[in-house]
């Protein structure tokens, strides 16, 4: 039986840590940031705009500082960079949690596949932008929310020579490519990171969000209402393995793992490819500059 994040997080003090959550306005990254805050952390949460953000985090108790970052827009990243390296505080725990999934046609952003441009690149630029401050943390962890779905990723794993969609665009595929990314970037990182710093990946559990939004209404309401109603957790379960990656005693030093119900589970057979690990990042950096 699942537990909440609430329940996961009952013996952890974040008292004087600083975290960073994205997309919080929504699904379970609100509810990553409330539990967060609620066990004494300072959470910096981001949404698309400012005022996404202000107002959950004036809806929430606890620490909250609200800052725009909208994961398409480098600039929009850039500006939220800034503004945490301005607070001049040590990065305990970044969650990378916005996401967008199985856009129903080819969408892009500066000529790449929208999925993969938010949900890998966007994070990408940010958290590598702010390494300096996970570096300076005492034993910072990095959390790169992926999916079960980045099973989906075509048999290539990445598709360099398709990152624009337009050589062949499946909504699925694009989604677990952009989630085997996800995998890939948390496995990269935790060995570029030193020692006093982890980074790992996880999928969250099937959940009832707001994050079937974009596909097509009957098929949303096919897949998500009736195939995996059965499977489907609530939201404050839904945030429970992140929090645990994120501040469980039991993961201290555990590094270029990927968990799903709050517990180590083995990712696809290509996350652990370091030349594909590699390839990857050296791509991420050319494309975002
Ligand atoms: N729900 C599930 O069953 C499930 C399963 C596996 C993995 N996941 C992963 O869990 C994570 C959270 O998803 P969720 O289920 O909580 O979905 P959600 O309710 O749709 O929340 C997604 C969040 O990401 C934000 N976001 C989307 N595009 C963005 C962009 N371009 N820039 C900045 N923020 C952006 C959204 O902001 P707006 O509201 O402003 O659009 C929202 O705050 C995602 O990474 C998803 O892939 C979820």
């Amino acid at each position: 039986m699942a537990q909440t994040a609430e329940a996961v997080t009952d013996a952890v003090d974040l008292t004087g840590k600083t975290a960073l959550v994205t997309g919080i306005n929504s699904g379970i990254g609100s509810e990553t940031m409330r539990v967060l805050a609620l066990r004494g952390a300072r959470v910096i949460g981001t949404a698309r705009t400012l005022e996404k953000a202000r107002e959950t985090c004036l809806g929430t108790d606890g620490d909250c500082v609200p800052v725009a970052c909208e994961l398409t827009d480098q600039s929009s990243i850039r500006s939220c960079v800034a503004e945490v390296q301005a607070m001049d505080r040590p990065l305990d725990i970044v969650v990378a949690n916005a996401g967008i999934m199985a856009l129903p046609e080819l969408q892009q952003v500066n000529g790449i596949e929208a999925q993969f441009a938010t949900n890998h690149l966007g994070h990408f630029l940010l958290i590598t932008s702010l390494l300096d401050q996970i570096r300076s943390a005492n034993a910072a962890r990095v959390v790169i929310v992926s999916s079960a779905a980045h099973m989906q990723a075509p048999s290539a794993g990445i598709e360099f020579d398709n990152l624009s969609g337009e050589r062949g665009y499946s909504s699925w595929k694009a989604y677990g490519q952009s989630k085997l990314a996800n995998v890939l970037f948390a496995n990269s990182l935790s060995r570029r990171l030193p020692d006093h710093a982890t980074a790992n990946s996880l999928h969250p559990g099937l959940i009832s969000t707001n994050l079937g939004r974009n596909m097509h209404r009957g098929l949303a309401t096919v897949a998500l209402g009736v195939v995996m109603f059965p499977f489907m957790i609530s939201i404050p379960k839904g945030a429970a393995t992140s929090c645990y990656v994120a501040t469980h005693p039991d993961l201290e030093g555990v590094r270029g793992r990927y968990f799903a119900d709050c517990a180590q589970k083995r990712a696809h057979r290509l996350a652990s490819d370091i030349e594909l690990q590699d390839r990857l990042w050296e791509t991420s950096e050319s494309l975002t500059g």
